[in-house]
């Protein structure tokens, strides 16, 4: 069975550590146009992923269904489109990245509430 919990933590922390990085040198180079991508990168990447995580993590039954992998690379694929279309929007580029990954970030996000109404248990 997949560790989901741990998978989507680990994913988080990587996201918040190149959040981090990302944050330093934009305000160390006063790239000021780059921070919409940061807070996504920050709080679509750390913190969605790792409360994604928390969630498997409490409520394990939402980890037996095929569903849940999917789930997993969807959500980190589409927010991987989406803040790679954020970095060259706010970099004055015009890109579809932004369009295709918002859909599939929604996509994500969406299946995310269909295992948990599925799946978590509905009553103690
Ligand atoms: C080493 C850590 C971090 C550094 C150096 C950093 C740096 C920055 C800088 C320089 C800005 C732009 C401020 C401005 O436009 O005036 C910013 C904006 C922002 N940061 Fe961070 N940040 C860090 C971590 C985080 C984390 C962990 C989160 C969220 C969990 C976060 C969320 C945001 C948000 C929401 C904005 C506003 C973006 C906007 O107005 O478009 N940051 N950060």
């Amino acid at each position: 069975m997949q560790r989901l919990d741990r998978n989507y933590i680990l994913l988080g922390l990587v996201w918040v550590i190149a959040g981090m990085v990302f944050g330093t040198w934009l305000g160390a180079t006063n790239h000021m146009n780059y921070g919409n991508s940061h807070a996504h990168m920050n709080l679509l990447g750390f913190v969605a992923s790792v409360l994604f995580g928390l969630l498997h993590h409490v409520y394990p039954t939402l980890r037996n269904s095929r569903l849940a992998v999917a789930q997993f690379f969807v959500y980190e694929g589409g927010i991987l489109l989406l803040i790679i279309g954020k970095i060259l929007v706010d970099g004055g580029q015009e890109t579809l990245f932004l369009q295709i990954g918002s859909l599939v970030t929604i996509l994500g996000a969406l299946m995310m509430l269909i295992l948990f109404a599925k799946d978590a248990p509905k009553t103690a």
